[in-house]
């Protein structure tokens, strides 16, 4: 069904309709599917994990890998999970009018098939009241994910513990965070067949969205512009004024009169329209893949040093998360006696991407050789630290914890892939207390108040996280 749909689209929009054969159609699809694996946090989950496409409930149950010789089972799952597909938050919005404005209002140099294309096939309908909000195709990745996590771990997930409201769900206040921790929980109760849904949530924004909270970070990085200056220098350098100069001619438009700003309200425009509607809207077809790589890096970027490892305070204001998670962990994984209650099998928690990034940041995750910079875009073709993988709509970080003959054992997964703790490369599901000596530092330290409170700003990249 989506595929017919997607085919039909492609057809009425593409840029070439004069002259279409079923090579253009082909090239077409091909071109497109590329493009949309790099629109960073604004990526859909099924970019990640295209079998999903076929079968959004595909399970597969070998991502679950303690030692088949020490007869384990999981006793608890703490689940980190990013919203769903959103609208555009009020910024955006009024950079995709502007553009539409320019668009309209702008006499052309030239009347080109990319500008005719836009100007027939495609209309303003975004306003400023969605700012950000869960989509129905948002609702769905919660839903799906939620069902899929019950399968993956019906012990933690399934039937049981959710008819005894035992899991345990926490989510930021934002709405579209609320809207996605209800989803979740329609996911599992459709999942357990049942038809009533309790929603059993709490809010915990000194969770959630601690980075907020934390004034070394907020005076250090969010409001400081030179913290930002790798950005800033990008935006402004060789790799992006020739996207924009190139788009600029597409369309027909003087090349002053398209801002970076408003290159890059174009290039979301072909994201949102992919995610919200499952359609590649005619704005997609500006943009080549080495275009879209050039923007994909700019927004890694932005998030390696607003968000992840490019500024210490950055991952440090996620200790509070990390400590939580690492308490819930710790109780679940105490011997009991068989009297006592069993631990609670599992604990969701739902936010941000600016949540999930500086907590993998902080656990020593896609952290490359050399940092992310405006001069070494060349370089950086392999880098691990790719938003579109790392945190799509819907990107999720579970810490499966085992209890296994030789004692309790944990598994990370980073969007139902299986990802090893830095240091502990051997395998899959180490043992709980090697993990919790590789991150004895953090165990131990890792103050929320000395780190945001203390000394702030000055802190390099690349010191000692
Ligand atoms: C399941 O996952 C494993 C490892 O991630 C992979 O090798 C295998 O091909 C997958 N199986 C299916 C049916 O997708
Ligand atoms: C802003 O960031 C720069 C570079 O990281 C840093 O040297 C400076 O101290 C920061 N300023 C403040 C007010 O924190």
């Amino acid at each position: 069904m989506f595929f017919l749909h997607f085919l039909l689209h492609i057809v009425v929009t593409s840029a070439d309709v004069a002259n279409i054969n079923n090579n253009n159609i082909n090239t077409n699809i091909n071109n497109n599917i590329n493009i949309a694996a790099h629109f960073g946090t604004k990526s859909r989950y099924e970019e990640v994990n295209p079998h999903l496409l076929a079968d959004i409930l595909a399970v597969n149950h070998s991502i679950l890998r303690p030692p088949a010789t020490e007869r384990c089972s999981p006793v608890h799952v703490s689940a980190l999970v990013r919203h769903g597909s959103r609208y555009p938050t009020v910024n955006n919005v009024r950079a995709i009018r502007k553009l539409s404005d320019l668009l309209r209002s702008q006499r052309p140099q030239e009347w080109t098939s990319w500008r005719r294309d836009i100007l027939d096939g495609w209309r303003m309908w975004y306003t400023d009241d969605m700012d950000g909000e869960l989509v129905h195709k948002g609702r769905e990745d919660m839903r799906h994910l939620a069902r899929r996590l019950s399968l993956l771990l019906p012990s933690l997930l399934g039937e049981e513990p959710v008819r005894r409201g035992r899991v345990q769900l926490l989510s930021s206040s934002k709405h579209r965070c609320v809207s996605s921790v209800e989803a979740f929980q329609e996911g599992l109760h459709l999942q357990a067949h049942l038809s009533h849904v309790d929603y059993s949530h709490r809010v915990d924004d000194q969770l959630l969205r601690s980075f907020e909270r934390c004034p070394g970070y907020v005076e250090g990085v969010e409001k400081n512009h030179t913290a930002l200056a790798e950005v800033h220098k990008f935006q402004d350098g060789q790799e992006m004024d020739g996207v924009r100069t190139k788009v600029a001619d597409k369309l027909g438009l003087p090349g002053d009169s398209l801002t970076a700003d408003l290159l890059e309200a174009a290039f979301f425009l072909c994201s949102y329209e992919l995610a919200i509607k499952s359609q590649h809207s005619p704005w997609c077809f500006l943009f080549d893949q080495d275009d879209a790589q050039v923007l994909e890096y700019k927004l890694d970027l932005k998030q390696y040093w607003k968000r992840a490892h490019g500024h210490a305070i950055n991952s440090l204001s996620s200790c509070p998360l990390f400590h939580h998670i690492f308490r819930t962990l710790d109780k679940a994984g105490r011997p009991r006696r068989s009297s006592e209650a069993p631990p609670e099998p599992a604990s969701i928690l739902i936010g941000h991407a600016e949540t999930l990034l500086p907590l993998l940041a902080l656990l020593g995750l896609y952290k490359d050789q050399a940092p992310p910079t405006a001069d070494n875009y060349h370089a950086q073709h392999g880098r691990t630290f790719r938003t579109s993988k790392i945190v799509p709509y819907a990107a999720n970080v579970l810490f499966v914890l085992y209890d296994c003959q030789r004692g309790p054992r944990l598994q990370l997964l980073v969007n139902e892939t299986p990802v090893r703790f830095p240091g502990l490369w051997a395998e899959d599901a180490p043992l709980y207390r090697d993990v919790r000596a590789a991150y004895r530092h953090l165990l131990d330290g890792c103050d929320f108040h000395k780190e945001c409170h203390g000394a702030h700003g000055g802190r390099g990249p690349n010191t000692e996280l």
